[in-house]
């Protein structure tokens, strides 16, 4: 009940709706409806009340509440089904869950926070209480698993459109799976599978965005590295404006880009958000350090590197870290 009666508020935040209206349409009293206005603004709800008009909604905090991320949600997959956690271990690990016990594809997971934030290469993700976005979402992409890094192209490409459209940011993308904002790592996709030797049972996209991190949130080792959308832009961001247009991104190239026919496409625009392509770059992997320039993007997703004594080095995601010659990028 308290969620209807949220909904109601949400769809109605340009006039008045009357306790009356909202009783009769709820089934409940009046003074019910009252009271769940109350503990609405006891979470931080700014709601304007009238004894002749009613009710109106002016302020709506920045809380992960499946009500409100839906809210004016312009998806048919992603996010139709939601689990939001106060606190997680990781929500990979939680949608991994969902996933074996046959959580529909869209399934989101988000978390206010993570005490044990995975990263790739089995780094640490930092993950601090409502500052950021920490979701995974569940994928069941009709393809062979060995198309599987598209997920991760489709993501970063996803991200810097929603980043441009939410917040007016130009970000960059840092193969395989860094988003990048003026030199520092903004946000980072961790793509995990369960697949057969045909097909894909099931992918889970992890995706972490730095929004309202300030440079004190990051430890003392990452934060020449890291930032955020509002060190960048130097203001906060309502975490849904840019979770809505991060699913709405991703959703609009995964119903329509990601087959055979337009996947070149969306790799043209991979390699045009690239921060690495034409550079030369420092690989560390587990045969050892080389240095070389970064060539291209293959279709499997694998990046081409000519090293500088000579050999084309085809990388995968899962060996290898890569810097840019004098820093980071
Ligand atoms: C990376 O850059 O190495 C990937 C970082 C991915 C972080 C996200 S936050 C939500 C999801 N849950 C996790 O434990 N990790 C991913």
């Amino acid at each position: 009940m308290r969620d209807a009666v949220l909904a109601i508020l949400l769809e109605n935040m340009d006039r008045y709706v009357s306790g009356q209206e909202m009783s009769r349409t709820l089934g409940i009293t009046r003074a019910a409806v009252w009271k769940y206005i109350k503990l609405f603004e006891n979470e931080g709800y700014l709601i304007e009340s009238s004894t002749k008009k009613g009710y109106r909604l002016k302020h709506v905090p920045d809380v992960l509440d499946w009500v409100v991320l839906t809210n004016r949600l312009n998806t048919t997959v992603l996010g139709k089904n939601m689990e939001c956690h106060p606190t997680l271990a990781s929500t990979n690990a939680r949608a991994k869950e969902l996933a074996l016990g046959g959580a529909p594809e869209g399934t989101v997971v988000i978390a206010e926070e993570q005490s044990g934030g995975r990263g790739r290469l089995g780094r640490r993700w930092v993950s601090p209480p409502g500052k950021g976005i920490w979701m995974s979402i569940i994928l069941k992409p009709k393809l062979p698993p060995e198309k599987v890094p598209r997920v991760t192209v489709m993501t970063a490409v996803a991200l810097i459109r929603a980043l441009k459209h939410a917040a007016g940011l130009e970000a960059g993308i840092k193969w395989p799976n860094d988003i990048i904002c003026n030199g520092k790592k903004l946000c980072g996709i961790l793509a995990e599978v369960n697949a057969e030797p045909d097909i894909i049972n099931y992918a889970i996209v992890g995706i972490g965005i730095n929004v309202n991190l300030s440079a004190d949130d990051f430890p003392e080792e990452i934060e020449n590295i890291a930032t955020s959308i509002k060190i960048e832009t130097g203001r906060e961001f309502s975490r849904r404006s840019i979770f809505q247009a991060v699913l709405e991104s991703m959703e609009e190239i995964y119903l329509n880009s990601f087959n055979d026919e337009n996947f070149e496409r969306l790799l043209r625009d991979y390699r045009a958000y690239s921060v690495i392509l034409g550079k030369r770059i420092s690989v560390v992997g587990s045969a050892g350090e080389f240095v070389g320039k970064a060539i291209d993007f293959a279709e499997d997703g694998s990046l081409l590197v000519q090293s500088d004594d000579g050999r084309l080095e085809k990388l995968w995601a899962g060996d290898v870290s890569i810097r840019g010659e004098k820093g980071y990028v």
